[in-house]
């Protein structure tokens, strides 16, 4: 049984390093049969970890996280949507985990130590909430309550991976085997590991300001574009210019085919043509960045047009959360009673505990 799990803090909207990273990968993989079944969590519980002062955000973009789901593509029929706070066997799961688990190993994971830093959780007397060093655990509960063998992540996500794999290994060891090991998915395409923001930072990030969001307006979309970071020595159309750090060719490396040249440009073949000629010098950035917009608006014209048919039907896409959430709910309980049973803290329906106490009487 192959089952795909993933998930988003719903503390955003998504942008397009969303989708190159991630979100087109999911769409492909749900239509491919050699996966029996996938699910897709809106972690908000996750997101109060470093939220709880804030719920309105998260109470927000739970809707907008789950618009942009469906209007990349992916598909209720074929994918399950839930949402983390309702599924009721996390917590309990993460309890169990906790056991497993020591306070250094949690605190050693590469990823919640920039964390703790970048929330300024290590300022002073402040300190990091319990919550927030726990939450790798909590996704390990994620992971393993719906027994996923595959977890398409980026690489900032690899340490809370390998954390639910030692999670596994240790329960399945000391009491008995219950739970799936998780295998992470990356993006295989180096660029969409992480596209950088319009502004040549590493990161495409809300608080820098420097997304492009799958929601923005076609004008959005062109102005943003102009804003765009390129190459600060390319003064005159002559001079030669550089791709490597070049956002606008980062871009085109994410999403633009040979179609595109033959549509909108067939001055070029392909992007390799284009990136000699730019190297050369004597082609300026405007023209680049018309073709760009063009590329992008190709893939997000169509993403746009099913965000407002959804955003017309607002009833049903929270109908299509909370029947997932439903049958996510269904799948987790059984996980949670397997693991009960396997620690042994069983003592009423169909355990052995009674009869043990027989025995032991008899003796
Ligand atoms: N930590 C992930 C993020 O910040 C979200 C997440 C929560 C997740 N639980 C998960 C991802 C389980 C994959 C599997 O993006």
């Amino acid at each position: 049984m192959n089952t795909i799990l993933t998930g988003d803090r719903p503390t955003g909207k998504l942008h397009i390093g969303h989708y190159v990273g991630s979100l087109r990968e999911r769409v492909k993989l749900q239509n491919e049969s050699e996966y029996d079944q996938m699910l897709i969590m809106i972690a908000d519980t996750q997101a109060l970890t470093d939220n709880y002062g804030n719920v309105q955000k998260v109470r927000d973009n739970v809707i907008e996280v789950m618009l942009d789901y469906l209007s990349v593509g992916l598909d209720p029929k074929k994918t399950i949507f839930f949402v983390q706070s309702d599924i009721r066997a996390l917590p309990e799961l993460t309890m169990y985990y906790m056991n497993l688990v020591t306070l250094p190993r949690l605190l050693r994971n590469p990823t919640v130590k920039s964390e703790i830093k970048l929330r300024g959780f290590d300022d002073g007397e402040k300190g990091v909430p319990v919550g927030f060093v726990n939450y790798p655990i909590s996704q390990a509960a994620d992971i393993t309550a719906f027994k996923a063998n595959i977890v398409p992540v980026g690489e900032d996500q690899l340490p809370m991976l390998e954390q639910a794999r030692e999670i596994v290994k240790s329960f399945n060891n000391l009491y008995k085997e219950v739970l799936i090991l998780p295998n992470p998915k990356l993006p295989e395409n180096e660029v969409c590991k992480r596209l950088p923001g319009i502004d040549g930072s590493a990161k495409m990030s809300k608080s820098l300001g420097n997304c492009i969001y799958l929601s923005d307006t076609e004008e959005e979309l062109k102005k943003k574009i102009r804003q765009m970071y390129t190459d600060p020595t390319h003064i005159k159309l002559e001079d030669p210019g550089h791709i490597e750090g070049n956002v606008v060719f980062t871009y085109l490396d994410a999403f633009c085919t040979d179609e595109h040249f033959k549509t909108y440009w067939s001055e070029y073949k392909n992007l390799d043509e284009l990136k000699n000629h730019y190297k050369r010098g004597g082609l300026g950035d405007a023209k680049i960045k018309n073709f760009l917009f063009e590329v992008l608006n190709d893939t997000l014209k169509p993403i746009r047009e099913k965000r407002a048919y959804y955003e017309q039907r607002l009833e049903e896409v929270l109908q299509i959360l909370e029947e997932g959430t439903k049958t996510a709910n269904q799948i987790a309980d059984k996980t949670l009673k397997e693991v009960k049973d396997a620690i042994g803290i069983n003592y009423f329906e169909n355990s052995n505990y009674l009869k043990e106490l027989i025995n032991k009487g008899e003796k």
